[in-house]
């Protein structure tokens, strides 16, 4: 059943990564990341009408990991959440562990270049300065995701600055759920699961609002 679902995913990806390769000198990552880039676009930003993240923001150890997760089953395994879905299919019809890793290689380089000519993407803070409560909860979340949000690749940590409120909501409801970081074996996301979280919906969606204006890593 699964393999039936993922064939038309494989040979599409075999095929770009074929007709790319006869082309130009161009890396294994790059021909890849050309059907990655129907829903992540060429920048790798994000983008609320398709639900992506910012991938040109992560580094290539974590989106690697995630890539693995979604194979694995350890996040998009529930089969009415289409929007985690569309990933499990790609990362399954990923042929190679080489080739995951140089994917996840290109869309990390695809940040450096949005550095050289953007350097940030700081929006204003909607509400101002984070007030002192503010602060005291992001200074939670920065022991393991960085002062400034940028991650902390030894604690497995992603940057969190640099993604949109919306993805940042729709993970940490994927968390609390147990949707994301329940497995197992998944030892980073059991991390996050536990990690301490506002339980006033005020505080926590201020906290939401202040990552958001973070400018990106
Ligand atoms: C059909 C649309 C689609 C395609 C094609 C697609 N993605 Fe995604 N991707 C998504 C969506 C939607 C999410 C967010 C899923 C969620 O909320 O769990 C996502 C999430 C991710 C994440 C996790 C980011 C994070 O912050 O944890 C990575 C990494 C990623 N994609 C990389 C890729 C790569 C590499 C490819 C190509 C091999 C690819 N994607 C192809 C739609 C797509
Ligand atoms: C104990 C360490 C720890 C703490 C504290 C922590 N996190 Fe995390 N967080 C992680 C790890 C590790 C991951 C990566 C999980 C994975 O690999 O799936 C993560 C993932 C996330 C993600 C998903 C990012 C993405 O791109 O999909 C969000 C959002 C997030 N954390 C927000 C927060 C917020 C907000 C706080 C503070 C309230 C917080 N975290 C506190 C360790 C932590």
């Amino acid at each position: 059943m699964k393999q039936r679902t993922c064939a038309p995913v494989a040979v599409a990806l075999l095929a770009v990564a074929a007709a790319v390769g006869g082309q130009a000198e161009e890396s294994p990552g790059a021909a890849i990341y050309y059907a990655c880039a129907t829903c992540h676009g060429e920048r790798g930003e994000a983008d609320e009408a398709r639900m992506t993240p910012a991938i040109a923001v992560l580094p290539a150890w974590y989106s690697a990991a995630q890539l693995r997760a979604y194979r694995n089953g350890w996040r998009g395994a529930e089969s009415d959440d289409f929007t985690a879905r569309k990933m499990t299919l790609f990362a399954e019809a990923l042929a190679s562990d080489e080739a995951l890793q140089a994917v996840a290689e290109y869309a990390a380089g695809l940040g450096d270049s949005l550095r050289d000519s953007e350097p940030s993407n700081a929006a204003p803070s909607p509400s101002g300065p984070p007030d002192a409560v503010t602060k005291a909860h992001f200074e939670g979340c920065a022991s393991c995701h960085g002062a400034n949000g940028e991650g902390i690749e030894e604690l497995g940590g992603p940057p969190i600055a640099g993604q949109p409120a919306w993805y940042l909501n729709r993970q940490m409801d994927a968390f609390s759920r147990g949707t994301r970081g329940s497995h197992p074996d998944d030892r980073f996301g059991g991390q996050m699961r536990v990690a301490p979280t506002p339980s006033d919906p005020d505080e926590f969606a201020a906290l939401i609002r202040y990552i958001d204006s973070l400018p990106r890593p």
